[in-house]
């Protein structure tokens, strides 16, 4: 029955919201099996066997937010905090580059520290030194003018994962100095510009309902985007929601191959977050449709620092330095890594 369900979705590329909903309630084991294999077979349709890798720079853990799930928020007294220099920053890029990264990214709180101009500066220096990759940047919620001019000094990708289309749920994650409304305008805005534009969501983050999820699949069917991030919420120590559940397997993987199924082209990881909470995380992410990872290129003496959540994920596999690890799990599921830039527009 919710085979069937799938097939549609498959076939189609799309489902009612009643659909979803009695989806993602009623799914078992073999209906997640299933799902999983479709979505495989559409991202083996579009990629091979191949799987993009992109170098991931984490620039600073300060951060002026104070997200109720994020190990990095502001108020949280514990973490040591830590900013790269620029000169560092390339030096990460120059390490990318000979290990075969063709695309940078660059995360980091929203941390003034670094102005637009700063920023700006940066993106210009990466492109000019390597004018064959691609820009990424993750660095949150800047002002029209901003996301241009770093569009204008050679950036290419932005990620902002929206968290959640819901209003309520919003509040229930964010502190009323963080506005959902705000969110949507800067993916919009990042998207009329010509980013390629990434978003997502935590899955099992507080306070989600189905219905939410359902509005967030949704949500990101109409945006369109060319990147979607999906992990699942992992509780953080010295948080507010230190005490809560992390988000369950199964319900990340289910939604992941949702997701492949409506969007076969879209650039879609299988997350760090997936590969903390399950040994296997990496590889069922691949397995369930996912088409892109993203080892960690930042300085080892600060990777232990950028804690959204505890027990991050950071070596062997997810690290630039064992791309040989990686390539072997890969291999043992019957994927390669690709050297490719990987770029898509919609
Ligand atoms: N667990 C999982 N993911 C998290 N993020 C932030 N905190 C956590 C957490 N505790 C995700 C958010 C953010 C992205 C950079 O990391 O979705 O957008």
């Amino acid at each position: 029955m919710l085979t069937s369900t799938i097939d549609k979705l498959k076939d189609s590329g799309t489902l009612s919201k009643d659909e979803l909903c009695h989806i993602l309630t009623n799914f078992d084991r073999k209906t997640l099996d299933y799902t999983n294999r479709q979505a495989r077979e559409v991202s083996q349709k579009t990629f091979g066997n191949k799987i993009y890798i992109r170098g991931l720079i984490e620039l600073t853990n300060y951060c002026q937010n104070d997200c109720y799930y994020c190990g990095i928020r502001h108020s949280n007294p514990v973490v040591e905090r830590y900013r790269l220099t620029k000169e560092s920053i390339l030096e990460c890029c120059r390490e990318g580059y000979k290990l075969g990264f063709r695309t940078f990214v660059m995360q980091g709180g929203e941390d003034p520290y670094f102005s637009d101009d700063c920023i700006a500066d940066i993106v210009s220096c990466i492109r000019e030194e390597f004018p064959n990759c691609a820009i990424t940047l993750s660095l949150g919620e800047k002002s029209e003018k901003a996301y241009r001019l770093f569009f204008k000094s050679g950036a290419n990708r932005y990620l902002l994962r929206h968290e959640t289309y819901n209003r309520l749920h919003y509040k229930q994650l964010h502190p009323k100095a963080m506005s959902f409304d705000n969110r949507i305008k800067c993916l919009n805005i990042l998207k009329n510009i010509g980013y390629q534009t990434g978003t997502g969501i935590m899955v099992g983050v507080p306070f989600q309902t189905i219905d939410n999820l359902v509005d967030d699949i949704k949500f990101i069917e109409n945006l369109r985007p060319e990147m979607i991030g999906i992990g699942p919420f992992l509780a953080s120590k010295d948080t507010p929601f230190a005490k809560k559940n992390n988000g369950s397997l199964d319900m990340t993987l289910m939604l992941l191959s949702i997701f492949r199924l409506m969007h076969p082209k879209a650039l879609i990881p299988s997350t760090t977050a997936l590969a903390t909470l399950s040994p296997e995380g990496r590889q069922r992410g691949i397995m369930a449709g996912a088409n892109v990872v993203m080892p960690n290129l930042s300085p080892t003496e600060q990777r232990r620092k950028y804690s959204l959540y505890n027990n991050k994920a950071a070596l062997g596999a997810e690290s630039a330095e064992g791309l040989l690890s990686l390539k072997n799990l890969l291999k043992e599921i019957g994927y390669e890594i690709s050297l490719e830039i990987g770029d898509f527009q919609r």
